[in-house]
């Protein structure tokens, strides 16, 4: 019996009528829900000290509180421009995927949905960065370039594994930055709103990657475990490590190389994969050949 047979509210649109009556319950407008005007508090972290990239290094050993929290800011702007453009990705591939689905449904309508939470997602982040004060951190150019080429090979498995890559990690993170007291309200706020709605993103995604695989033939998913498996090697590293250390006045050569070898920084992405991982494999999306490119994004051991 399929699982949808066996759990009929699992269904891709039992799902996506579920989340258009929360979303119309509870969809936040980050400009009036946010006071972007409030100073910012001093001495406050803006992102908690364990989840830096250096934090327990060497490096850090000899960096002073005052450095450190600079540092913070430097890793939160950069999360902010990350979630940027990876959401603007995410709202290209729903174009997609809305344009190759016949008709208007549920899940077409939740889709819709979604993208406006995301526009307002995208702003949000934006006002954010212009808040912390930070030059822009781009995404690197061996992302960002290949990235409308590689999306012409997306189809729904594709588009719905790396909308969770960026949505379960991000989560994971801003979910506790948003109950750390050490940190800045305002990121706290920023990070509270967004997980309220992604929270949403998460389920609508599993439901439709669950029906795209139950419905691929095993060439296909054979194709997408190694395409998505790809897209987790080359998104996670630069989501999650900002490589510009130099802007805070660090040795940007050793900086990366203490972040990289870093066992904190190591334990912090396997944390961030762990929920996602888990149901990939239980999706039959990660198999042991694939096990080194999903390695390579530091989310598995
Ligand atoms: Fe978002
Ligand atoms: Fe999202």
């Amino acid at each position: 019996m399929t699982d949808q047979a066996l759990h009929p509210s699992r269904s891709p649109h039992a799902v996506a009528q579920r989340l258009l009556s929360a979303s119309a319950a509870h969809s936040y407008d980050p400009d009036t829900e946010i006071d972007w005007d409030a100073p910012l508090a001093a001495d406050a972290w803006f992102w908690p000290p364990e989840r830096l990239t250096l934090y327990g290094t060497p490096l850090w050993e000899r960096m002073n509180e005052r450095q450190r929290i600079e540092l913070s800011r430097h890793e939160a702007a950069h999360m902010a421009e990350m979630g940027h453009w990876f959401e603007l990705a995410i709202i290209r591939l729903f174009a997609r995927y809305l344009m190759a689905r016949n008709g208007l449904d549920a899940r077409a309508y939740y889709a819709l949905t979604e993208m406006a939470d995301e526009t307002r997602h995208i702003t949000m982040f934006g006002r954010l960065l212009t808040r912390l004060d930070r030059p822009p951190h781009w995404v690197p150019a061996r992302v960002r370039y290949p990235f409308p080429l590689a999306a012409a090979l997306f189809q729904d498995i594709t588009t719905f594994t790396s909308a969770l890559i960026i949505e379960e990690v991000l989560d994971r993170l801003q979910r506790e930055a948003a109950q750390d007291a050490r940190v800045q309200p305002l990121v706290r706020s920023v990070c509270r709103l967004h997980v309220s709605e992604e929270a949403r993103h998460v389920s609508f995604a599993r439901a439709e990657l669950r029906e795209a695989v139950r419905l691929a033939s095993r060439g296909h998913l054979a194709r997408h475990r190694t395409l998505t498996a790809l897209i987790a090697a080359h998104t996670v590293p630069p989501l999650l490590r900002p490589v510009r250390y130099g802007e805070v006045g660090l040795p940007v050569r050793t900086a990366r190389r203490q972040a990289l070898h870093n066992p904190h920084h190591r334990d912090t992405l396997r944390w961030c994969g762990e929920k996602l991982v888990a149901f990939l494999i239980e999706v039959d999306l990660i198999r042991p050949a694939q096990h080194h490119l999903w390695r390579r994004s530091g989310l598995l051991a």
